[in-house]
């Protein structure tokens, strides 16, 4: 199948809304102050403040020093401060579908089963790979802080445990990365990377037996985007996937500040209108055609996709490649280099075996997609704050 010619994203709604709607100004008009008086702009500010000042010493000689035998005793402020950082991790429709508890000598990320996607992710394979996102978050930030990682599945919470032990503080570019990473989903200048670039985003993606791979070549793009408007097709003929998306989706500021979660649509980089229209342009105008224009155009401004594929298709292995996305994101926002999922193909059941073909991986299930290359960066997302998410 050719793809159709250009223009909605499924999760980027508004442009079919018209001029009308356009006219505003989206991002000013976000910016508006809510009930308590903090502003979205201001909100999203301190949620995503950087996780230690430039250059400063970190605070962890108090909580842990190397060769420290003892584990270690995470003060109340450092364990805020890590799942803080955890908690900036992408999320599958920003559910945020984790909580997180102190436990032994660690911190224990389990699933938040009440923030399942039963539509769009019925065997929780997103839900566990979020997991992972947080889990590669919050061990770059624990050794930021003095306190080095091991990472074990439990099979029989489902939870992910991450035992804390005392080393020598790092701080990376990754870590650096945690505050600012975000999925981008405008258009891109649809320049080509370079090789050492590409380079360290294969390797920053690949580890635990994760493997992503990494198609440049427009013929190989194009069969990825090819399953993609199938994808969205399917889905968007889909009432129950339809009712689920859009009870994520926060149609304004004021929604997004609320309920700290969700997709904003100034975030996709749509304008924010009233409750009660969000609603209703939803239903009505948000069509597969003007979806499936848009992601061929998306996709044909990147600079490539991005397809990452664990060795077993179970929790344990969702929750590495979860975190192998995480590293490559934070690689990628470290070279100034912007990403967005296109997952339409591995969400659609019926379509991974045709995904998988098309790309050569056997009887391997593939995991995520993802477009890349650069552009300008679109409003950041919100979170919940950490004592919602603290078991
Ligand atoms: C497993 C998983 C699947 C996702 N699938 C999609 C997707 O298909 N399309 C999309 O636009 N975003 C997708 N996202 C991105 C989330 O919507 C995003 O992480 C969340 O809204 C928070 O925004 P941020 O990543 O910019 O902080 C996915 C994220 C995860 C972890």
């Amino acid at each position: 199948m050719q793809p159709p010619a250009p223009t909605l994203q499924r999760r980027h709604f508004f442009i079919a809304a018209g001029p009308a709607l356009l006219a505003g100004t989206p991002w000013l008009g976000a910016c508006q102050p809510a009930a308590g008086g903090e502003t979205y702009a201001e909100a999203a500010a301190r949620i995503r403040r950087p996780g230690l000042p430039p250059g400063a010493a970190t605070h962890v000689a108090a909580v842990a020093a190397p060769g420290r035998t003892v584990p270690p005793e995470l003060k109340p402020e450092l364990v805020h401060e890590l799942v803080r950082l955890a908690t900036l991790a992408a999320s599958s429709h920003n559910t945020q579908c984790w909580r997180f508890a102190v436990e032994g000598q660690g911190i224990t990320i389990l699933p938040d089963l009440s923030r399942r996607c039963p539509a769009v992710d019925p065997d929780d394979h997103h839900l566990f790979v979020s997991l992972g996102c947080a889990a590669e978050n919050l061990a770059h930030a624990a050794l930021a802080h003095g306190l080095q990682t091991e990472l074990r599945f439990d099979p029989q919470r489902d939870a992910v445990q991450l035992a804390l032990a005392p080393a020598a503080a790092r701080r990376t570019a990754l870590f650096d990365a945690i505050a600012t990473r975000q999925c981008t989903r405008g258009d891109y200048d649809g320049q080509a990377l370079a090789p050492a670039e590409l380079a360290l985003l294969e390797s920053a993606g690949s580890a635990g037996g994760v493997r992503v791979l990494m198609l440049t070549a427009r013929s190989a793009v194009d069969r990825v985007l090819e399953a993609v408007v199938q994808g969205n097709t399917a889905q968007m003929a889909d009432l129950a996937f339809m009712r689920e998306l859009q009870s994520w989706i926060r149609f304004n500021g004021a929604q997004a500040l609320r309920s700290g979660d969700g997709l904003f649509s100034v975030a996709s980089g749509q304008p924010e209108v009233p409750g009660w229209l969000g609603g209703l342009a939803f239903r009505w105008l948000f069509t597969p055609q003007d979806e499936n224009d848009k992601l061929v155009r998306q996709m044909r401004s990147s600079a490539g996709v991005a397809v990452f594929v664990g060795p077993v298709a179970d929790k344990a292995h969702w929750v590495d490649v979860g975190r192998a996305y995480e590293r490559f994101a934070l690689q990628a926002t470290a070279l100034g280099i912007r990403h967005a999922f296109v997952n339409q193909p591995v969400e659609v059941a019926a379509l991974r075996p045709v995904l998988a073909a098309a790309l050569g991986l056997g009887g391997l299930r593939p995991d995520l997609v993802l477009r890349f290359g650069r552009g300008p960066a679109l409003p950041p997302s919100l979170r919940r704050p950490v004592q919602a998410v603290l078991a």
